[in-house]
């Protein structure tokens, strides 16, 4: 042994360092030069046998190594590990562990639309009351729409006047109604289903029509349903909604699609509020659906979502609901 092999050793196993391009890479050079077996090991081990003046010198140029290729190592670690974090950086831009700052959160984020809220409160309530959530197209057919809802062809709202109608025969549903007919064609009774959605008529509009508006349909059929059910499931919906027991008036209301049909009013604010037609389900209906109506029954009820909304927040215009504008909407985060 020379002190050209200790001079040998220190140009390759640096550069073997400085070659190393990852964590793992540079471990492994590590391993190989100071490990057990490591180059430099063996070298340290083999000074034993050299002649003891140049095991002397030979021995301080290798320990001088050492401390060379230790300081090397952690420094090319350091720079490998910031490499690396440079890369996830690079990839993963977003940084959820970043604090946000609630204020600007709320400013970029906005929030829900009154309309989704309601929508989303009623959803809740109606499946803690074992109801199941479903929806439809918007695009109808009449026969969805108005013939299995037993709508006579007489009906006012089978007229061109009232209805928008596309050019190959179909339609904008008029109201949820149409959901009742398939769910009844999908699901077998008994069930609970409520359906919210768009609806759209052909109006004059002023502060109470709207082209566009929502309704939540609801649906329950089962064994001899009676209208105290039907009573009983809208004391509740009304007092989760309000916060309260409430008073209400079933009048009687004409809707081709119930027998007896009502409506449901509250008393809000001072007067009497029309909230909510309902009755029971019409066996024409439940036949049109592929259900026997000699077995099954049900009530079922259309909510005017645009109309508690609007008497919720005292919005005096339906207009507002759907004009996109950012004033109206950022009153009700
Ligand atoms: N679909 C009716 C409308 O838009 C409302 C309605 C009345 C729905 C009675 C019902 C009901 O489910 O039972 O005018």
């Amino acid at each position: 042994m020379t002190k050209e092999t200790v001079e040998d050793l220190r140009r390759t196993s640096l550069a073997s360092v400085e070659a190393a391009a990852t964590i793992e890479e540079l471990d492994n050079a590590r391993r190989e030069l100071l490990g057990k077996k490591g180059s430099l090991t063996q070298i340290l081990k083999g000074l034993g046998g050299v002649d003891p003046e140049l095991r002397k010198e030979l021995g301080s140029l290798v320990n001088q190594l050492k401390g060379e290729l230790d300081g090397a190592i952690e420094l090319r670690r350091k720079a490998l590990s910031s490499a690396k974090l440079d890369q996830a950086l690079e990839r993963e831009w977003i940084d959820v562990s970043l604090p946000v700052h609630s204020r600007i959160a709320l400013a970029d984020n906005g929030g829900l639309h009154p309309l989704t809220r309601v929508q989303r409160e009623l959803e809740h309530i109606f499946r803690g009351l074992g109801f199941t959530v479903v929806d439809g197209p918007e695009v109808e057919t009449d026969y969805c729409n108005f013939e299995a809802l037993n709508i006579p062809d007489t009906h006012p709202a089978r007229d061109m006047q009232d209805t928008f109608f596309t050019t190959c025969g179909h339609l904008l549903r008029t109201h949820t109604s149409s959901i009742q007919v398939r769910s009844l064609q999908r699901m077998k009774p008994p069930l609970r289903i409520v359906a919210p959605g768009r609806c759209f008529r052909y109006e004059r509009l002023d502060a109470s029509h709207e082209h566009t508006f929502y309704q939540m349909e609801g649906m329950m059929i089962d064994r001899h349903v009676t209208v105290g059910h039907l009573i009983y499931f809208m004391r509740t919906l009304l007092r989760e909604i309000f916060g309260g027991e409430q008073k209400i008036r079933l009048r009687p209301g004409y809707f081709p699609f119930v027998e007896p049909g009502f409506e449901l009013d509250i008393w809000f604010q001072g007067r009497w509020l029309e909230l909510l037609p309902c009755g029971l389900v019409h066996p024409k209906v439940l036949e049109f659906g592929g259900i026997d109506s000699s077995e099954w029954n049900g009530f079922a009820f259309g909510l005017g979502l645009s109309r508690l909304v609007m008497s919720r927040f005292q919005i005096d215009d339906i207009r507002h609901l759907q004009s996109g504008d950012l004033r109206f909407a950022k009153q009700f985060r």
